[in-house]
């Protein structure tokens, strides 16, 4: 298949041009598209058989259940009920923005997209292009991160056709996704709202909202819960090497990093990095680093984190070496995405 290319301005898109990514999406065809998060691999979210090619392009398991996005915040009406006072109070709070709600869905949303379950996840995307896109196309768009099921999301056009080019129909180049990670899920059918995922939307923003919100017990790590958020019980965006994760105090972990890294140099090994600005400066050159930016800035280094854990296929290493960073902020859903592309290989200093 030859998958079709457009490039419109984030902030002022051709309409010529995303009429026509509309029009195949209309036509029951997959389009990837830039949100603010990362890109997403969309689909029309009400036909069933358009929702199945997603499936197929990424290798995605079945029981794992699609978001569906929204161009307007009266369209969550026409997809799901029983919607709580929560619900209303996060989705006025963040919409439009990184944040997913889980609401109990209506007969029109197709099985497929709800893996079977009784609820279905809705988002409403800030970004102009992604709204303007799902508008023109007048139907809800089924869209997971646009990545071969298992790889770390892509954050920039370039990503998605590495991974999915042939596999798909067209992509939207609206350039770089200024946050880098992916929606926060919350479940709204609970009596207080449970993080499912953390992302966008950081934990300290939904408790300064509604006042309390429960963690879902399986974002602690433990594969032995039937996590409610199907998605997060798969291994996910690792790169192809071994990845092991430092975390602790800083800068006692950079110190026990930076013996690692010499250690495994020692070995003969190719060593890879993904540090701060501010370790980069301690790494001895033959280490092939990746400096995801400081840790006084926590959203560049969200921003980075993916073209991170994707730079090491074109320059393949024995082993990556990672530096962790505090969990408060959007720290929560980095260390979040790291911990499961490390496979859980954690070094706690
Ligand atoms: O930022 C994002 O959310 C991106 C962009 C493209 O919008 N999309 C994205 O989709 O990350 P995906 O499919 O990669 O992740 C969706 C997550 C999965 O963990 C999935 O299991 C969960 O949302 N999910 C979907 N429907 C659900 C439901 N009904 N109940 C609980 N979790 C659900
Ligand atoms: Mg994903």
């Amino acid at each position: 298949m030859h998958t079709e290319y457009f490039i419109v301005d984030k902030e002022n898109p051709d309409k010529a041009v995303l009429s026509k990514a509309a029009e195949l999406l209309k036509q029951g065809k997959l389009v990837a598209f830039p949100t603010e998060t990362v890109y997403g691999l969309g689909a029309n979210g009400l036909d069933e058989k358009a929702a199945a090619g997603i499936f197929s392009a990424k290798g995605r398991p079945s029981d794992n259940p699609l978001i569906l996005h929204i161009a307007n915040r009266e369209d969550v009406d026409q997809l799901a009920t029983h919607i709580s006072t929560n619900a209303k109070v996060l989705m006025e709070a963040f919409w439009p923005g990184p944040l997913t709600v889980v609401l109990r869905r209506k007969a029109i949303v197709p099985d497929i997209i709800t893996g079977g379950l009784e609820t279905v996840a809705i988002r409403l995307p800030d970004s102009i292009v992604a709204r303007q896109l799902i508008f023109m196309a007048g139907t809800p768009i089924a869209a997971p991160s646009a990545n071969t099921s298992g790889r770390p999301s892509p954050t920039s056009a370039q990503a998605v056709l590495d991974d999915l080019e042939g596999k798909i129909h067209a992509v939207v180049d609206a350039g770089n996704c200024q946050i880098g990670v992916e929606s926060t899920v919350v479940d709204c059918t609970t009596p207080v709202p449970t993080l499912l995922r953390p992302g966008g939307v950081t934990l300290e923003m939904l408790m300064a909202t509604v006042g309390e919100v429960e963690i879902d017990p399986t974002l602690a790590g433990s594969f032995e819960l039937a996590p409610k958020s199907p998605g997060m019980k798969y291994s996910h965006y690792a790169p192809d090497a071994p990845m092991v994760l430092f975390e602790g105090a800083y800068p006692h972990l950079a110190d026990l990093l930076l013996l690692e890294v010499k250690t495994a140099l020692a070995e003969g090994k190719k060593v890879g990095a993904v540090v701060s600005t501010e370790t980069a400066a301690r790494l001895p050159k033959e280490v092939v680093a990746f400096v995801y930016g400081s840790r006084k800035r926590i959203d560049e280094i969200a921003a980075n984190l993916y073209k991170a854990l994707r730079s090491y296929d074109d320059n393949p290493v024995d082993i990556i070496y990672t530096e962790g960073i505090p969990e408060d902020g959007l720290g929560l859903a980095i260390m979040n995405r790291l911990r499961k592309a490390s496979g859980y290989r954690i070094v706690n200093g």
